[in-house]
């Protein structure tokens, strides 16, 4: 009597397979493109924003506060706002102190009878800032979950960004006029977005190393996991993210803000196993809001302070000792002959180097997010001085050394989730699957 009863159960739980397959594999989730700009190094991506929808390319910045482009000139839309003093928009701008009446120039979006609130977006790229204007516009983002009245997007109306004037974008890649702030306030991308979606406090970055834009990477908002085809179960480590609650370097001009760049608990470095010897007093975040690691996407490369860097350097090139070591190409300060060197699927064969945290995981460098080819036959550790303090950090984790790896910001739970090399693991950045 079992017998037809255990096929009935088999063709349910076949059934049930079937239909349990086809549901998504993950919950709603909006994503920017980013590509790498050849000449410049940095990571770029393009919103929709005003009405009409028009592309807007902007610079991404990982510890950047906010959405701020070029305003004045040719900033067609008819649905751009000036947020009025004391509005819900300027609280969370945390403009209060910021409230004038309109000066009719080369700064915001016009003038209005009433007071509005400013700011000073910072172009981290070059640390200059100019008198900026809060404003609201309508995005349009890429979802997975098509809802929008644009196919596959979503639009995002009132926006809270920052009109800059056009000065301010020297330095930054070719047609960009803006810059995208990921940081951690209340209205850089994955503020807004969460609670204009309704998603969880969470992005996912994956920055590509091509710099052609059919191979780019991108940013992720939303819960994951972030499928990447190739292997969807990319384990992540995850490490407390610290909040640095002293705003440094230019921003500082509003002094009770604190920072909104993403640090982590870097306690020691290890190269091919073996721990370096720093001085690790700087690793830890002073009272002052100096010192620590954080992660930035404007330094195309990791900078380290000088006496950090050194011993790097040193313990880097014992390890590599039977290769040979050619002339320095600044900015960098070991090279060696590729001749030498063996390739692996994460890029040359060199001693492997992890960053430890506090919490005792490490993030392995392999050779892809290590060095950097020069040309034919040298190769460089992609490492570059910060200098003494008071450079403001003790290391900074550029785009080189982040690219090809997953990282998940999850703000819910303050932590980092990280990949490592994704090459090792059969997969990349721009495999990301929607
Ligand atoms: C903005 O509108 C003006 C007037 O309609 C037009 O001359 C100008 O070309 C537009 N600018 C852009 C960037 O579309
Ligand atoms: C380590 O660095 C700190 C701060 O720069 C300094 O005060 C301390 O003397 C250094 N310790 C050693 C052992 O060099
Ligand atoms: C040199 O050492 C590196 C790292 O240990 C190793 O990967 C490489 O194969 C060695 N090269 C030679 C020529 O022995
Ligand atoms: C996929 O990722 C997992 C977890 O990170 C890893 O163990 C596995 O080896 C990877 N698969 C391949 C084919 O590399």
């Amino acid at each position: 009597m079992a017998f037809p009863c255990s096929i009935l159960l088999i063709l349910l739980c076949s059934l049930l397979s079937s239909s349990l397959a086809k549901t998504p594999t993950h919950s709603k989730q909006v994503f920017l493109p980013i590509h790498k700009d050849p000449s410049t190094l940095q990571y770029i991506t393009t919103i929709k924003q005003r009405t009409p929808l028009v592309p807007v390319r902007l610079t991404v910045d990982l510890g950047g506060r906010y959405l701020w482009t070029v305003c004045l000139s040719g900033y067609n839309s008819s649905s751009i706002r000036t947020a009025g003093c004391g509005t819900t928009q300027c609280r969370l701008a945390e403009t209060s102190k910021y409230c004038f009446y309109c000066i009719p120039g080369p700064f915001g979006p016009g003038c209005t009878d009433a007071p509005t609130c400013w700011r000073y977006p910072l172009n981290t790229v070059t640390d200059k800032t100019v008198l900026g204007e809060v404003a609201t516009d309508v995005i349009a983002i890429s979802s997975t979950h098509g809802e929008g009245r644009a196919g596959n997007e979503v639009t995002v109306p009132g926006f809270i960004f920052v009109c800059a004037s056009k000065k301010i974008i020297a330095g930054l890649a070719k047609g960009v006029t803006g810059m995208a702030g990921l940081g951690r306030t209340k209205i850089s991308f994955p503020a807004q977005l969460a609670s204009a979606l309704n998603l969880k406090k969470r992005f996912g970055l994956c920055l590509s190393s091509s710099t052609t834009s059919k191979d780019g990477g991108v940013v992720i908002f939303g819960d994951g996991p972030y499928n990447l085809k190739g292997n969807s179960s990319v384990l992540l480590e995850y490490t407390p993210l610290i909040l640095n609650k002293v705003l440094t370097g230019e921003e500082r001009i509003i002094k009770s803000e604190i920072s909104a760049d993403y640090f982590i608990g870097v306690k020691s470095i290890k190269i091919n196993e073996n721990t370096v010897k720093i001085n690790s007093t700087f690793l830890k975040i002073t009272k002052g809001g100096y010192g620590g690691t954080k992660i930035s996407t404007v330094h195309p490369y990791t900078l380290m302070e000088s006496s950090i860097y050194n011993a790097v350097i040193k313990a880097f090139v014992t390890e590599l000792k039977n290769v040979t070591r050619v002339p320095a190409v600044a900015p960098f300060k070991a090279c060696f002959s590729s001749k030498n060197i063996g390739s692996t699927r994460a890029g040359p064969a060199v001693p492997s180097i992890d960053l430890v945290m506090r919490n005792g995981v490490s993030w392995r460098m392999l050779g892809a997010n290590s060095m950097v080819k020069i040309n034919g036959d040298v190769l460089c550790l992609a490492f570059v001085d910060g200098g003494e303090p008071p450079f403001i950090n003790a290391i900074v984790i550029g785009g080189h050394q982040i690219e090809e790896n997953l990282l998940s910001f999850d703000l819910e739970k303050s932590r980092l989730g990280f990949s490592s090399s994704l090459l090792a693991k059969e997969t990349r950045c721009s495999n990301y699957k929607v």
